[in-house]
């Protein structure tokens, strides 16, 4: 279905070419002065430049070929040569009728649907979430629902962090502080040649029931904390790492104890926020692609030595960058950097294992594009891991995207923190915002006429709403400071009055429907209705430039400018008190129309309306 622009840039594209001048000249925009004009093109500057005529006497020109458009009020001429256009009253309740009886309420797919591989969340074991990991979230969630709404096929991947240091630190903290586990993980070297699958489990279960997230929680910051003052400590949790990723059998049963249960509690937390991953792949489910990728680098000649360390070399000739020396001097190195691909001490690194992630992907996926929603401050890592790839031939040129974001900041302008200095637990934010949600709405009355279980369900959706639409509501490149107080208010332009105006507009639609009232064909007559259906065309527009820009902020846009332009036409053109039942059948539904792409667009960002409150 196309949206009411594109027909008039076909219209006056064709105009163009009529007077043998290029079509693309045709394109149209919606008006920046909308009390002149819904439409404008700005096309005859551009050709009469090229073809050195007068841009007014072109403008004339295709004025003259659009004169007799139907769907066209009026059409004249502004300044130099801009094309302002007006649509009939029937042009736009045409063009609203099409989306009012669109599941897609007037959006169009992609042209060349595409598999898209969306790698976002990236949580840790044992290490806590940060700020980093909540908008990689939050933002990945609706770059993945956008993508796969306008028609791809998309796979959203946590790609989860379980195979680092931090997994030797916290075997050895065990060990420590749990003598029969030590002594069992001792005994544990290899798996025995009869073992059975049950025989591991019932083992596990014994042995490691009793260590729980709180005891993660607890012992890796100690870990490491002493890993950085202890030089023996550091070296027993380096063997114990490259052990566990060499397979040795006991470390390996108590990794996936550790894995397994940080990773139940996150999927219950991420869930909570409206976020499900499709895949939890983690970094060591590549361990066994890296020896023999490894050994490939090698032989096609990427791989150098360096200072007893392996890498690869990823700038091109010339590619430098001025870099500061710890003596404070100033060197010109090449840029981007190398990936470094083994450390001095054998093991595999952060890259190596996005590297190797690429391949696999490749093989179980073969991606047409893969979007990383991580934090902006990896943004030199994925230039390095992208060049290498490309180097490698494991990813086509341009097919690994860095989707970077900027960060949630505290107050004090600084990364957000807890009050205590912590990282935020996701949990205790979700727990935190929700009673924000309930508190405010005791403030404003909602929701006193739902039993307990009903009103919790509520400020759930109202929290997640309220923490999403701050996040979504600006450019992701752009840094923000967490303000419960006002992310949370029903008023201004929050989450919570996007949902309050959802909800309003279900239960005018509900009240309608007690007295009889049916949603009819919709004319368009007031201005207050012709804004509202300019509006709703526009939902089409901000859904691609949301898509090709990966930036759900243009849906976000698009759903605030939805709510505010229905509450006007909601004030001017009364529904139930009209007393024309055509005139009320009409506005209905608009009414359901434009109820039905503020969901759409409010799922997207991955938020739920409530169906009363
Ligand atoms: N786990 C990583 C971190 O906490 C983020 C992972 C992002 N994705 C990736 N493919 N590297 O920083």
């Amino acid at each position: 279905m196309s949206d009411l622009k594109s027909g008039l840039s076909e219209a006056a594209g064709a105009a163009f070419a009529s007077l043998g001048l290029p079509a693309e000249h045709g394109r149209v925009t919606v008006s920046d002065r909308p009390d002149l004009a819904d439409f404008q093109c700005n096309g005859a500057l551009a050709a009469a430049k090229a073809a050195r005529r007068n841009p007014r006497e072109i403008a004339t020109a295709v004025v003259e070929a659009l004169q007799s458009h139907p769907d066209l009020a009026s059409i004249e001429i502004a300044g130099p040569g801009f094309i302002n256009f007006k649509l009939t009253d029937q042009a736009l309740a045409v063009r609203c009728n099409a989306i009012a009886g669109d599941a897609r309420a007037g959006a169009s797919g992609v042209g060349q649907p595409r598999r898209v591989l969306v790698d976002y969340g990236g949580p840790n074991v044992a290490k806590e979430m940060h700020v980093g990991h909540l908008r990689a979230s939050i933002i990945g969630e609706a770059v993945k629902r956008i993508c796969r709404f306008r028609g791809d096929e998309v796979l959203g991947d946590a790609h989860f962090g379980d195979w680092g240091l931090q997994m030797g630190l916290l075997i050895i903290a065990v060990g420590d502080e749990h003598a029969d586990i030590a002594e069992a993980l001792d005994g544990l070297k290899t798996r025995p040649a009869d073992w059975t699958e049950a025989q591991s489990e019932d083992l596990a279960q014994r042995l490691f029931a009793r260590i729980g997230l709180e005891d993660l929680d607890r012992l890796y910051p100690m870990a490491s904390a002493r890993n950085k003052t202890d030089a023996e400590y550091r070296d027993r949790a380096r063997k114990a790492t490259a052990e566990l990723q060499a397979g040795r059998f006991g470390y390996r049963l108590l990794w996936k104890h550790f894995a397994d249960i940080t990773r139940v509690a996150l999927e219950r937390d991420f869930h909570a926020l409206g976020i499900d991953f499709d895949l939890w792949r983690g970094e060591s489910d590549v361990n066994d692609l890296i020896e023999p990728m490894v050994a490939e680098l090698r032989t096609m000649g990427l791989l150098v030595e360096d200072q007893g360390a392996q890498i690869v070399r990823v700038a091109r000739q010339g590619e430098t960058t001025k870099k500061k020396l710890p003596d404070g001097s100033v060197v010109v190195a090449p840029w981007p950097d190398p990936l470094l691909v083994v450390s001095s001490e054998g093991s595999a690194m952060y890259g190596t294992t996005d590297l190797a992630t690429i391949l696999d992907r490749k093989t179980f996926f073969d991606p047409d594009l893969v979007l990383y929603v991580v934090d902006q401050r990896q943004a030199d890592h994925f230039l390095t891991v992208f060049r290498a790839a490309y180097l490698a031939g494991y990813a086509a040129e341009g097919t690994l995207e860095h989707i970077g974001f900027g960060t949630m900041n505290g107050p004090d302008g600084k990364p957000f923190k807890t009050r205590e200095g912590g990282v935020l637990k996701l949990r205790d934010l979700i727990g935190m915002i929700t009673a924000k949600a309930e508190e405010r709405l005791h403030e404003a009355e909602l929701g006193e006429q739902l039993d307990a279980e009903a009103f919790a369900e509520i400020a759930r959706k109202v929290a997640v709403a309220a923490l999403k639409f701050a996040d979504l509501g600006n450019y992701r490149g752009t840094s923000y400071i967490f303000d419960l107080e006002r992310f949370s208010s029903f008023e201004g332009k929050t989450g919570p009055y996007l949902l309050y105006q959802a909800v309003r507009v279900k239960s005018v639609l509900r009240r309608a429907a007690d007295e009889g009232a049916e949603p009819g064909v919709i004319a368009v007559a007031e201005p207050a209705e012709r804004e509202l259906a300019l509006v709703l065309d526009a939902f089409d527009h901000a859904l691609s430039e949301a898509y090709d820009r990966r930036a759900p902020n243009f849906v976000a846009e698009h759903a605030y400018r939805l709510a505010q332009t229905f509450s006007r036409f909601y004030a001017a053109c009364p529904i139930m008190t009209a007393e024309d039942p055509q005139v009320r059948g009409s506005r209905l539904a608009l009414a359901a129309a434009s109820l039905k792409q503020l969901e759409l667009a409010l799922d997207l960002l991955g938020m739920e309306t409530p169906e009363r409150m």
